[in-house]
């Protein structure tokens, strides 16, 4: 899939199971103690009193943990194209009048002044993204001057040989069942090596990104740990009962396994 019709899936996919994410990614711990939402917020430095938006906030994983980190005088507002995850944010959320959830396309932040954010936050979002030239150009519109942007996604390019093999079986079961699925995104270099990405970025004036490559590890003792993070996860979805199936089976061949999931946080600022 590509374009509008993987965007399309990806969102369906979401308002399926809007905690999918937070409930598996978010939970791993990885290498050098990285975890999803922390180290992502960690990387930004937030201090308290500061402005963030976290992009396609889910349910919400991220947007809390800044939320902590700037306090009760600072503002975070999650935003996402998604009505389930925003309720589910809200839902996950306590009472937190720092807090603010939307229901909005990261394409046009409207409502969102000009130069009124001091970070955004976006985890395993810009891969979702079919228009990031647009995203780009957004960012850099409400960032202040000086403003910086930290984000994570997954960096399907730095797989273990042992990892790769797993995927390879797993892939081999949606290329079967979902024929046609898998070009795209994954056919790309991971952000922002891929000439296209680096071209959004720079022509937004989002010029030097810095890169940090961690993993998330899932320790899969049985085929049920197995079938908990695969199930739940956009290959999941592709697949028809039958597909589902046959994805048991083959995850069931595999334990157990160490999984370690490649991730790159990537931070940048809009300069002045
Ligand atoms: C993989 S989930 C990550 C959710 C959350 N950031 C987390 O890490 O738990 C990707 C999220 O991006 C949202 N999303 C995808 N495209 C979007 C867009 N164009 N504008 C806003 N949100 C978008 C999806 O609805 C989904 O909630």
């Amino acid at each position: 899939m590509v374009g509008d019709l993987a965007s399309s899936f990806a969102l369906a996919a979401t308002a399926l199971d809007p905690t999918a994410t937070e409930d598996t990614l978010g939970t791993l711990g990885g290498n050098g103690g990285v975890e999803l939402y922390r180290s992502l917020v960690g990387w930004a430095a937030l201090t308290p009193r500061e402005r963030v938006l976290d992009l396609g906030c889910g349910s919400g994983g991220a947007t809390r943990e800044a939320a902590a980190a700037v306090g009760a005088h600072g503002t975070v507002l999650g935003i996402d194209a998604c009505t389930e995850a925003i309720a589910a944010a809200r839902t996950r959320t306590p009472d937190d009048p720092g807090i603010t959830y939307r229901i909005l396309r990261a394409e046009h932040l409207d409502g969102i002044a000009d130069r009124s954010i001091d970070c955004i936050t976006a985890s395993l979002v810009f891969e979702q993204l079919v228009d990031l030239p647009a995203v780009a150009r957004e960012m850099f519109r409400v960032l202040r001057p000086g403003g910086r942007i930290v984000a994570s996604v997954m960096d399907f390019d730095q797989f273990r040989p042992a990892d790769a093999h797993l995927f390879g079986a797993v892939i081999a079961v949606v290329a079967w069942h979902a024929r046609g699925a898998l070009s795209g995104r994954a056919s790309r270099a991971t952000m922002p090596r891929d000439p296209r990405d680096m071209r959004a970025f720079r022509s937004a004036g989002l010029a030097s990104i810095e890169e940090r490559d961690a993993q998330l590890i899932a320790v899969m003792e049985n085929e049920e740990q197995a079938w908990a993070l695969f199930s739940r996860s956009l290959i999941g979805q592709l697949l028809d009962p039958l597909g589902r199936l046959e994805l048991r089976g083959v995850l069931a061949a595999h334990v157990p396994h160490t999984l370690y999931l490649p991730i790159r946080f990537l931070r940048t600022r809009r300069p002045g």
